[in-house]
């Protein structure tokens, strides 16, 4: 059981992070980059398709993981985190029910519909509400679950899905959705006959729970690059699995090293699953070369070349990286323009980010950063979690004092970033307000 959270994931309401930093601040030296929060948090939901048990490694301490935890615990399975090795096993269930609270702390606990219908028959799960980052409907993933024979109603908030045994079915999704995939490959996993899922999402955390599944006895192989064909098997069993390292996080410390005119070498990333960060990187003037295989070294330039960047589906340049990489071009003289294409008001940083001095409006879909523009330090506020990451790195290069609150959003999916910032020579310490 998961009595009680290990240190690292007990995160206190009232704590907020303190940078002090400066315009001439270089940050320099090794991190290791910790497991990907968007492929433990599927691979968890995964353990509900089997009675067996399943391991998975190199798991991040992250709040998130902890909610994903208390969640699986609640429908009664059984979890056991040590250092970054945790089982779990889902013998049986006692409930079907994902809470409003669970569901509004954490959007991806969507994740346990698929596999909770699949192999119980059965689930309730609260309705996503709105959130920071617009209204991230679940349309894709309820109409997915209906092809496969579910039956779906919206009662009390909560969706409410009862079904036999899953049918194979051809799905196309509108949209390229990423949890939405997930679902429908897990509840696929285990439907009667073959399963095409088209226009899927192909971000490595997908390609990473299609894999997971495979160790697991499923049988998913992908067709092309973004069609996936399922043959359903009738149980699942258990297996150990690694969990990728976090792009995210690998983006994050590039563009820390970037922005600082710093030298960095992270260790443990996967390069190719960052190459449309370091893409950019390059054309704006920071050297990022492979050492090895799984490391990276970036060299900030002493100047910052204005860029124009769109988000899209990977490998496109991802939506999660956009609030920090706004912050380097806050840096570079002249105008740059980063176009939002996967969600509507993922702006909520930019508000922050002009109380440190930047030079950014919002044009609907586009937020037009004018730079050079000097920071300096201020009390600012975290909006949701790339946001407030994004406030970190700025209060790296603001003079003075950066006091950022709210850093629950940060801690749900960074590892103690400050730990692994103070390691790099960083002045950043929590405190308890
Ligand atoms: C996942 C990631 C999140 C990332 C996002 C986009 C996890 C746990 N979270 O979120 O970090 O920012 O991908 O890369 O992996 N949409 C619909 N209907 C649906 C589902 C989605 O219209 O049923 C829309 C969304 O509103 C959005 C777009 O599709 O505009 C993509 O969203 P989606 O890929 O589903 O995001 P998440 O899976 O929630």
């Amino acid at each position: 059981m998961l009595n009680s959270a290990p240190a690292s994931l007990t995160i206190g309401p009232m704590e907020k992070l303190v940078v002090r930093g400066g315009p001439d601040f270089r940050l320099t030296g090794r991190v290791r980059v910790s497991g990907a929060k968007n492929a433990v948090l599927p691979a968890i939901s995964a353990c509900l398709l089997t009675a067996e048990e399943v391991r998975l490694d190199n798991v991040p301490l992250v709040k998130d993981v902890h909610t994903m935890l208390t969640l699986i615990e609640g429908l009664g399975g059984t979890c056991r985190l040590e250092g970054n090795t945790l089982t779990v096993r889902v013998a049986d269930i006692r409930s079907d029910e994902a809470s409003y609270e669970l569901v509004r702390a954490m959007r991806a606990s969507i994740l346990v519909l698929g596999p909770l219908l699949a192999r119980f028959g059965r689930a309730v799960v609260a309705l996503p509400g709105g959130c920071a980052i617009g209204s991230r409907p679940v349309d894709l993933h309820i109409a997915g679950l209906q092809k496969l024979g579910a039956s779906i109603s919206l009662e009390h908030g909560n969706i409410q899905a009862r079904a036999g045994r899953l049918r194979g079915g051809v799905i196309e999704f509108d949209k390229k959705t990423v949890t939405g995939t997930e679902n429908l490959l897990m509840a696929a996993a285990l439907a009667k006959g073959e399963t095409v899922l088209k226009n899927c999402a192909r971000e490595p955390e997908v390609t990473d729970l299609a894999a997971l599944l495979n160790k697991m006895g499923a049988r998913i192989e992908w067709v092309d690059e973004d069609t996936a064909r399922v043959r359903g098997v009738k149980a699942l069993g258990g297996a150990a699995h690694d969990i990728i390292p976090d792009r995210i996080e690998t983006g994050t410390f590039l563009v820390a090293g970037a922005l600082t005119a710093g030298d960095i070498l992270l260790d443990e990333v996967v390069p190719a699953h960052a190459a449309a960060v370091i893409e950019k990187l390059r054309a704006s003037g920071t050297s990022v070369e492979p050492e090895g295989e799984r490391g990276l070294r970036v060299v900030g330039g002493p100047d910052v070349k204005p860029q124009d960047i769109t988000t899209s589906p990977y490998p496109g340049f991802p939506t999660d990286m956009q609030a920090q990489f706004m912050v380097l071009l806050t840096q570079a003289p002249g105008t740059s323009i980063l176009t939002e294409t996967i969600f509507d008001r993922r702006f909520s940083h930019v508000n922050e980010l002009v109380r440190l001095g930047a030079a950014i409006e919002v044009q609907g879909d586009k937020a037009v950063v004018k730079g050079k523009t000097p920071l300096s330090g201020a009390e600012v506020v975290a909006t949701d979690l790339r946001a407030s990451a994004s406030l970190v790195l700025a209060g790296l290069i603001a003079a003075g004092e950066t006091v950022i609150s709210e850093i629950e959003h940060l801690d749900r999916g960074y590892e103690r970033i400050e730990n692994k910032l103070r390691g790099l020579g960083a002045s950043i310490e929590r405190i308890t307000a």
